[in-house]
């Protein structure tokens, strides 16, 4: 059956893109019913229009207090009746009321291998490191930062002369693979959650 999935975006919304696209090509069987951005300025809203996807602007810095902003979200997100919330490039973190009235239906793209280098920078925190290889993660959202029962990994090389920038870029390109797929899978049913295990079918 088709699913409805509702996409939560703060900027440019390049992997809100990719999901689109794979939802037109006929790659996820779903409908997207909503985007939903706490900023008015984000380039998402453009791409939304552009697709025929309707937009909700909850512009963060006109509510009196995160709570209140918190509340409006919540209610916003019960609205969309989404099978499926798609956090991508979501920049805040969502609340604990939020993610525990939609358990195991919120899903965030993180662009590196996580356990490692959660939070902001992660692309500069990984060359900081050192580390040889790098990527991204798609995984379910839980109570804490980047934490959630991981769906998705995709590796790519670190390159001798790589800045943040262009490390960046790379693991974009396997972003745009990486979380259409993980959708499609879930949108097929075919992810099984056991603990912090995501088996697929
Ligand atoms: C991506 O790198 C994603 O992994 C991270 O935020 C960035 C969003 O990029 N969560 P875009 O808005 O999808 O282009």
């Amino acid at each position: 059956m088709t699913k409805r999935i509702a996409v939560l975006a703060s900027g440019r919304g390049s992997n809100f893109q990719a999901v689109i696209e794979a939802i037109a090509a006929g790659r996820i069987l779903a409908v997207c019913v909503a985007l939903i951005t706490d900023n008015p300025n984000a380039y998402a809203i453009e791409r939304a229009e552009k697709a025929g996807v309707p937009v909700l602007v909850l512009d963060y810095t006109l509510f009196p207090s995160k709570g209140a902003y918190e509340h409006a979200l919540f209610v916003a997100m019960q609205q969309q009746k989404a099978d499926l919330f798609v956090l991508a490039g979501y920049m805040r973190i969502l609340g604990t009321a939020i993610v525990q009235a939609f358990p195991q239906k919120i899903v965030n793209i993180h662009p590196a291998l996580l356990p490692s280098f959660t939070g902001l920078h992660a692309q500069q925190q990984a060359l900081q490191y050192g580390v040889r290889v790098a990527g991204c993660t798609v995984h379910f959202v839980d109570e804490n930062l980047d934490c959630g029962p991981i769906i998705l990994q995709k590796c790519v090389p670190v390159l001798k002369d790589d800045d943040e920038d262009s490390l960046a870029e790379r693991i974009l390109i396997e972003e745009h693979k990486c979380y259409p797929e993980a959708i499609r899978l879930f949108c097929e049913d075919r992810l099984k959650i056991t603990g912090r295990n995501v088996r697929i079918r």
